[in-house]
């Protein structure tokens, strides 16, 4: 004992849901879907994750694109499914087929700042009508069964409204059962620090219901700073995660314990590449799957240096086998480097490579 108390955050409550810790994935359109939630899932941490933003009337009609996106599988759990829209109708309608479709929580995206979103009146220019978006909470909330209803905002939509903490109040009244918070406005987009005093505001301004802060957590540090000094209850984390997965054990390991795991073994992180690639495959096809670790492979990359020889090989993959050639030649390269390198050497996290990665 060394005499210093430690506080661990007690696991995050929303409705009538107990999760397992205080650490969730945020939706990243186009990124976290099933075949990536799945591999962040494996590395341990992720309290709660979040299918990319829903349109009602696709998931109605089952357009095969919505399709794609809302799709699922038990191991993929618990799951939030967020939607958006500004039709009170149509999206009480798609909660109650995400609640028959594997949703565990319902989201309301509040938060979206893109055109294409707004103009239809959806995303963050909900925050822009106040009374009109409560209502349409609260009809939602009525309209699903047994699951809770959340909702993801942003500060505000620029400055002059930061509407945030009066709608969160509001919307806990009318039964939202959490409020995520990206600590910018929507004019800010994504440039700028986020403003963790306007997620307090947000903290400070509920009674009971958890804010789960977001926006910039690149570190468990990062995560604790955030509840440290907003006082909400989780934290939910995006772009991090595309090039680090594992970073929802890491921050709930922390926030835990003060500690942080070993990172995980260059051959660990291969593994980790490796089954994102046949997720994709599994739930898309190898030509999506190809496609998309061209790009992928910038962000696994962030935590592989030195990989250039990686990166150049898998940007130009065509097959599944030169994907298997990309990771071996990688690793026979790596092997040998490191062997001429041990100081640069991570302390690996102890998990053997346990079948050649060759198909
Ligand atoms: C490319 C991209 C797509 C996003 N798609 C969604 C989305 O579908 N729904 C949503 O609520 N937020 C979306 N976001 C916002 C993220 O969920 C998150 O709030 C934001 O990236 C800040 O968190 P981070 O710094 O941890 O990434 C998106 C962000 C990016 C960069």
């Amino acid at each position: 004992m060394n005499g210093v108390l430690t506080f661990s955050p007690p696991p995050l409550r929303i409705g009538n849901r107990t999760l397992a810790g205080n650490v969730l994935l945020a939706p990243i359109a186009g990124y976290c879907d099933v075949s990536f939630r799945l591999v962040a899932r494996s590395c341990g941490g992720v309290a709660l994750a979040c299918t990319d933003l829903l349109c009602p009337e696709g998931v109605l009609r089952e357009n095969k694109r919505s399709l794609e996106l809302a799709a699922t599988c038990p191991e993929d759990s618990p799951l939030c499914m967020q939607l958006y829209g500004a039709d009170s109708t149509r999206l009480c309608e798609a909660a109650r087929w995400a609640e028959d479709h594997g949703a565990d929580v319902i989201d309301i995206n509040m938060g979206c700042p893109v055109d294409k979103i707004t103009k239809r009146e959806g995303g963050s220019s909900l925050l822009c009508n106040v009374p009109g978006t409560l209502d349409m909470a609260q009809r939602v909330v009525r309209a699903v069964r047994n699951i809770p209803v959340t909702a993801k905002v942003r500060l505000g939509w620029d400055d002059q409204r930061l509407v945030a903490p009066f709608l969160a109040n509001r919307l806990e009244q009318v039964g939202i059962a959490a409020v995520t918070v990206h600590g910018r406005t929507t004019d800010m987009r994504f440039q700028g620090a986020v403003r963790l005093d306007g997620i307090a505001a947000v903290v400070a301004a509920v009674n009971k219901i958890p804010i789960i802060g977001n926006g910039d957590i690149h570190t468990p540090q990062d995560a604790k700073n955030m509840m440290d000094s907003t006082g909400c209850a989780g934290v939910m984390i995006g772009r991090a995660a595309l090039a680090a997965p594992w970073i929802f054990r890491d921050v709930q390991d922390f926030l835990q314990s003060r500690a942080i795991p070993p990172s995980p073994s260059i051959e660990e992180k291969c593994r980790l590449m490796r089954d994102h690639f046949y997720n994709m495959i599994r739930f898309r096809n190898q030509r999506v799957a190809i496609l998309e670790f061209r790009k992928r492979i910038s962000w696994y990359a962030k935590h592989m240096n030195p990989c250039r020889i990686l990166r150049d090989a898998m940007r130009v993959i065509d097959s599944v086998d030169d994907f298997e050639n990309a990771l071996r030649g990688f690793l026979l390269w790596r092997r040998q480097w490191e062997s001429e390198h041990p100081e640069f050497v991570n302390t690996p996290s102890g998990i053997e490579e346990s079948e050649p990665l060759a198909a």
